[in-house]
């Protein structure tokens, strides 16, 4: 059995709870985020991973634990993701599986999300969602008339892109919330699959923070299902992208068999709402607990220097830890765009020093005033990068507490840096976006020592 229970304050969610998306807890200043408190039990396969990631990785799956728990056989699930499967690529001309992972030059691999679902890993996500909505509807946990909420999504990039085939082939609707700054070709391509377009200016009266992101929220309270990238909105979004982080784990792990791979050790990964990262590091947390890898490789955020407000709240977590044990180091300003080496001394002395018991007071005390951690960008960011620009990271904390806990630690990176890693990419024959390819930025930011094995996940398409 598995349970679903709100980081920030403790609340346990029923397994027949018909909307278990968001704490109602919410909205008092504390963080309030659903996630999967256990690593469930999980007997991995040997070799390395084939086939269809929801069904190889399915008995860690919520909606899997829900179907189970609920009269479905682990044999009705499999035909399930299977058909679910199926017409995912008949809108996309691609299902799901294992996505690439190669060496591109001694102790240096990527992970390649180019050719995935809508161009992206966002569909990950996504398809762990409609899995979830699925079981609900087959097992009787929702009746039918739930099917005539709208899903809904803020975004005007791979994230809508990947919901607007998920919404298509599980025939629902999709309301997106665009910018009007939105790509004409994005746009189109929304339309194409059937989505229902608003573009959201800023209104005067709007409080800080994305419009997008505001009417998507407002969306929501009228009846619509949260059908989004951000844990805070729907913490089963986490779900899906885990499938990512067991693949790497087991595609590094199965190199060893060689003898060719030592343990990676660590992993650089671009942050915009910060879902990505969280479901990276739980399927590393799982894979280790399982174990499948002998140790978790150090969690690097990268943002770029137009917006990093998750690299000021590692700081401002890390500071506080620091202080406390009178660390002969602390990291760099919250607000510098300059400060690696500070940042990498500080999370190198807490990762030897720092007490596991001290690290989840410091994590526990920041989840209950998230405003002195996480707040909006102040100003419109710009970057080649633009799908990491989210004003706010939604799921940060989780992301502090895997940094801490496995001794990484974040780096922001300049507009040179994106585009001279895009070239990389595709040099290296990974038709990576600059977004896409902000983790390979972050890694040669990061400027560990050639011989330290090291993984950069190449999330994005360039369009
Ligand atoms: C290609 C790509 N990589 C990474 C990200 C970052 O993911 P997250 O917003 O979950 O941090 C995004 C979107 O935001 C993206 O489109
Ligand atoms: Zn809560």
């Amino acid at each position: 059995m598995t349970a679903l229970a709100c980081t920030g304050c403790g609340h346990t969610v029923a397994l027949d709870e018909p909307r278990p998306f968001r704490c109602p807890r919410a909205g008092d200043g504390r963080d309030h985020v659903l996630a999967r408190t256990d690593a469930p039990p999980w007997q991995p396969a040997a070799g390395p991973p084939v086939g269809n990631p929801f069904v190889r990785y399915r008995a860690l799956a919520y909606p899997w634990h829900v179907a189970r728990a609920r009269g479905m056989s682990d044999d009705a699930y499999v035909a399930r993701v299977e058909a679910l499967d199926r017409a995912v690529a008949a809108v996309d001309g691609r299902g799901f599986a294992i996505t690439p992972y190669r060496a591109v030059a001694p102790a240096r691999w990527w992970k390649d999300e180019t050719g995935h679902v809508a161009g992206s890993h966002k569909a990950r996500h996504l398809f762990g969602l409609a899995l979830w909505l699925d079981v609900a509807e087959r097992t009787g946990l929702v009746t039918a008339a739930e099917r005539a909420r709208p899903l809904a999504i803020a975004s005007c990039g791979n994230a809508a892109l990947a919901a607007a085939v998920v919404a298509r082939a599980i025939e629902r609707r999709l309301q997106v919330f665009v910018p009007p700054t939105a790509d004409a070709v994005v746009v189109a391509r929304l339309t194409a699959l059937g989505a229902e377009l608003t573009v959201c200016p800023r209104r005067a009266d709007d409080p800080p923070g994305d419009p997008c992101y505001h009417r998507f929220q407002a969306a929501v309270r009228a009846g619509a299902l949260p059908f989004s990238c951000q844990g805070s909105d729907n913490g089963l979004t986490i779900d899906g992208g885990v499938t990512l982080g067991l693949e790497l784990a087991e595609q590094h792990a199965a190199l060893g068999a060689g003898g060719l791979a030592e343990p990676l050790q660590h992993v650089a990964i671009q942050i915009g709402g910060g879902a990505l990262a969280t479901a990276v590091a739980r399927g590393l947390a799982w894979a280790h607990a399982r174990g499948v890898i002998a140790t978790t490789p150090a969690i690097h955020a990268v943002q770029t220097a137009a917006c990093f407000p998750l690299v000021r709240a590692w700081r401002r977590v890390a500071r506080g830890l620091a202080d406390q044990l009178a660390a002969p180091v602390r990291p760099a300003a919250a607000d510098a765009t300059a400060g690696a080496a500070d940042d990498a001394a500080a999370a190198r002395w807490l990762h030897a020093n720092a007490p596991p018991a001290a690290i989840d007071r410091a994590v526990t005390a920041a989840a209950a005033a998230r405003s002195q951690f996480m707040w909006p960008w102040e100003s419109a960011p710009h970057s080649v990068a633009s799908g990491i620009l989210d004003d706010e990271t939604y799921d940060w904390l989780a992301i502090v507490r895997a940094m801490l806990a496995t001794g990484g630690w974040p780096v922001v990176v300049d507009e040179a840096a994106l585009i001279a890693a895009r070239a990389a990419a595709h040099a290296g024959g990974v038709p990576a976006s600059a977004t896409g390819a902000a983790g390979l930025a972050g890694l040669h930011a990061l400027d560990l020592p050639a011989t330290a094995r090291v993984a950069a996940l190449l999330t994005g398409v360039e369009r």
